[in-house]
């Protein structure tokens, strides 16, 4: 549990458009700023942040928020992962859950050494960047490497590539000379130390490659040796540290993050130089395995972003029939998987080039089969006639199939195969079961098993289904944060008003987040304190979503809501009676015609004649008071 103080503490801390403006470049109209979209594609801007009222709408695609809301879309993070967020950005102090000292004094260790470790590897960055730019060497080795290999200035500097030099410890002097510890270097995998005790730079002649956090910072380094030497391995990579787990990382995510979240899928490559090939073809959603095979963490945080995956691997049959198990691992994630492969001899970053950007992206486009099935047509070739191999074909599809998670996909899946396999679909059926009815009585792998805290995707469902909800109850909010303050004859304000009406009329909220809200406005009227901005950086992110939206929302006739606002408030201003009173009267009609309705549900199961006559009775009362609220929403409407 988070306490409350807590989440209040970083929510007032947090300024919408400081939080957006890491996202998003905005430019202030009048007392409102204004951008690009980072939640749909837009080549005008329709994305509207209010710093005064701590909230941001989108015009284009709708999606409203606070701070919080903002960081859980962009980020796609649950609520608390989104508050933590924000917490690390603003370095507020983040609870946990209540640890040993021994712990807190381990943790206190390995929150030093990463910031150390941060420090260094910034220095690092820009230590190999500016000698590959500024030095005599790493201009002629380093930079005309990476030139011959297609790569455009642009390019080099926004992936921070960069070279380090042939001597012995270049790099560890500079590092020395500039403060840094000896035995912080070496832990960064930067620097190692000889058996004789000389110290020496790990990346000795190599072109350096950055590999970035999800927020951008470097948290690694690979080196590829430049000559071919069977001696040397190709790449050296930074060792784990307290910064780095190789197994939690993907390469290029950050450069790909919001690419992603706009096209909807993922392209997923082998290599740091395909993900800065296809960069430079102008496809920004792609992330490197580096090398080896999958973990279920790093299936995980694709999954943070996509559920759909494309697969684009080394060209050969051999190169691809080596992942075919890696790929399996994407199917059980519950992903959805397709493949593209490539000519003899060809990787995604040379053919890329090859092609030219326009070619390369209609290649994808055109060769992206879906991975079951492309599996089936792979294996078939091989398998021939041969019915040993055909068996032992079908078991491996069968084999690919019963990962999938979904019941629906799995027997379309099963339906596909059998085609291209000329195989009875029941015994594909009868095999995938087979294979499903023992692992159900295995462990569970705990992939498909994410979902223990609430999935962010899950919230922002129920945040839909808010928005869709009936417009009556969704009305009344509307109003009181519009006009809650304002006077009312007879009453404290117009809140007062309205929360009077459905308490006279029992009228009872049917959304419990409408009537979270309205039960909190009456705890707020009690205490005489009808607060606005309580709701906007409510804890519950449902209403803060819901909230923000309204309050855009009486804007959306125009982009230019904020000049906008004060024209609608001033003529609105004298009509927020008529507004309340027909907004009720709707309320009331609606609660009405459900008393109708349950009434003739009793009637019919009514049995002696006294009960009849009575729900007759009732009848006919609800039916006099619906004509005349109906009459009553006519003059309103007329007024
Ligand atoms: P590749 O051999 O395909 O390298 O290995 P590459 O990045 O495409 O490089 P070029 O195009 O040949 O210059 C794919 C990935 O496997 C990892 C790296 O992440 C590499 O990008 N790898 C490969 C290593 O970590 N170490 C190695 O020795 C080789
Ligand atoms: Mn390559």
């Amino acid at each position: 549990m988070i306490p409350k103080s807590k989440i209040d503490e970083i929510v007032n801390i947090a300024r919408v458009e400081e939080v957006v403006g890491d996202y998003v470049t905005l430019k202030k109209r009048g007392a409102t700023m204004i951008g690009l979209c980072p939640f749909h594609n837009e080549k005008t801007p329709s994305f509207n942040v209010s710093p005064v009222k701590g909230i941001y709408k989108c015009f284009g695609c709708g999606k409203a928020g606070n701070a919080v809301n903002f960081i859980m879309e962009v980020e796609h993070l649950n609520y608390i992962q989104s508050l933590k967020h924000l917490a690390e950005k603003y370095n507020i102090e983040w609870p946990e859950q209540q640890a040993t000292s021994e712990e807190i004094e381990a943790e206190k260790e390995r929150s030093n050494n990463r910031e150390s470790l941060q420090i260094i590897n910034n220095f690092a960055e820009h230590y190999f960047a500016d000698i590959l730019e500024n030095d005599e060497e790493g201009r002629t080795v380093g930079l005309s490497y990476f030139e011959e290999r297609g790569f455009r200035p642009e390019t080099i500097k926004k992936f921070k590539l960069g070279f380090s030099k042939e001597s012995w410890d270049h790099f560890a002097t500079t590092a020395i000379k500039n403060g840094f510890n000896i035995e912080l270097l070496k832990k960064s995998g930067l620097i190692k130390e000889s058996e004789q005790g000389k110290i020496f730079d790990a990346y000795r002649g190599r072109v350096m490659f950055t590999i970035h956090s999800l927020s951008g910072k470097p948290i690694a380094f690979a080196g590829r040796f430049l000559k071919k030497d069977p001696k040397s391995p190709k790449y050296v990579n930074s060792p784990e540290t307290d910064l780095y787990h190789k197994s939690n990382e993907l390469y290029g995510l950050y450069f790909a993050k919001q690419a992603i979240s706009k096209i909807g899928y993922v392209y997923l490559v082998e290599g740091y130089t395909d993900v800065i090939s296809l960069h430079q073809s102008g496809i920004e959603n792609v992330v490197a395995s580096s090398g080896t095979s999958l973990t279920e963490n790093q299936i995980k945080l694709i999954k943070r972003f996509s559920d759909n995956v494309c697969v684009l691997y080394d060209g050969d049959a051999a190169g691809i029939k080596a992942s075919l198990r890696g790929i399996d691992m994407l199917l059980e994630g519950g992903l959805n998987v397709k493949v593209v492969s490539f000519p003899e001899g060809e990787d995604p970053d040379s053919y890329a080039q090859k092609l030219g950007a326009v070619e390369f992206g209609l290649y994808l486009e055109e060769n992206k089969k879906d991975f079951i099935l492309f599996k089936t047509s792979l294996l078939i070739e091989d398998a021939g006639n041969d019915p040993v191999k055909r068996a032992q074909l079908i078991r491996e599809i069968v084999e690919s199939i019963a990962k999938v998670p979904d019941a629906i996909k799995r027997s379309g899946f099963i339906k596909e195969s059998a085609k291209i396999l000329k195989a009875d679909e029941q015994l594909l059926i009868n095999e995938t079961n087979k294979i499903l009815r023992t692992k159900n009585t295995q462990p569970k792998n705990n992939i498909a098993e994410v979902a223990v805290e609430k999935d962010y995707r899950e919230e922002l469902k129920e945040i839909l289904d808010l928005q869709l909800h009936d417009h009556q109850e969704r009305d009344i909010v509307r109003l009181i944060i519009e006009h809650g303050n304002k006077n009312m004859e007879g009453y404290k304000n117009a809140a007062h008003y309205i929360l009077h009406e459905l308490h006279e009329h029992d009228i009872e909220i049917d959304h419990p987040v409408i009537a979270e809200i309205i039960n909190e406005v009456a705890i707020q009227l009690e205490q005489n304190d009808l607060n606005i901005q309580h709701f906007v950086n409510h804890t519950n992110n449902l209403i803060t979503t819901f909230i923000a939206t309204i309050m855009s929302n009486q804007h959306e006739v125009s982009p230019n809501w904020e000049k906008k606002y004060d024209i609608i408030m001033d003529e609105q201003g004298a009509n927020y009676l008529a507004d309340i009173e027909s907004a009720i009267t709707r309320l009331k009609l609606k609660h009405i015609e459900k008393s109708i309705l349950q009434n003739q549900e009793d009637f019919n199961k009514a049995i002696t004649d006294d009960d009849v006559e009575t729900l007759q009775k009732i009848h006919k009362h609800l039916t006099d008071e619906r004509q005349h609220l109906t009459h009553k929403i006519g003059t309103v409407i007329i007024k």
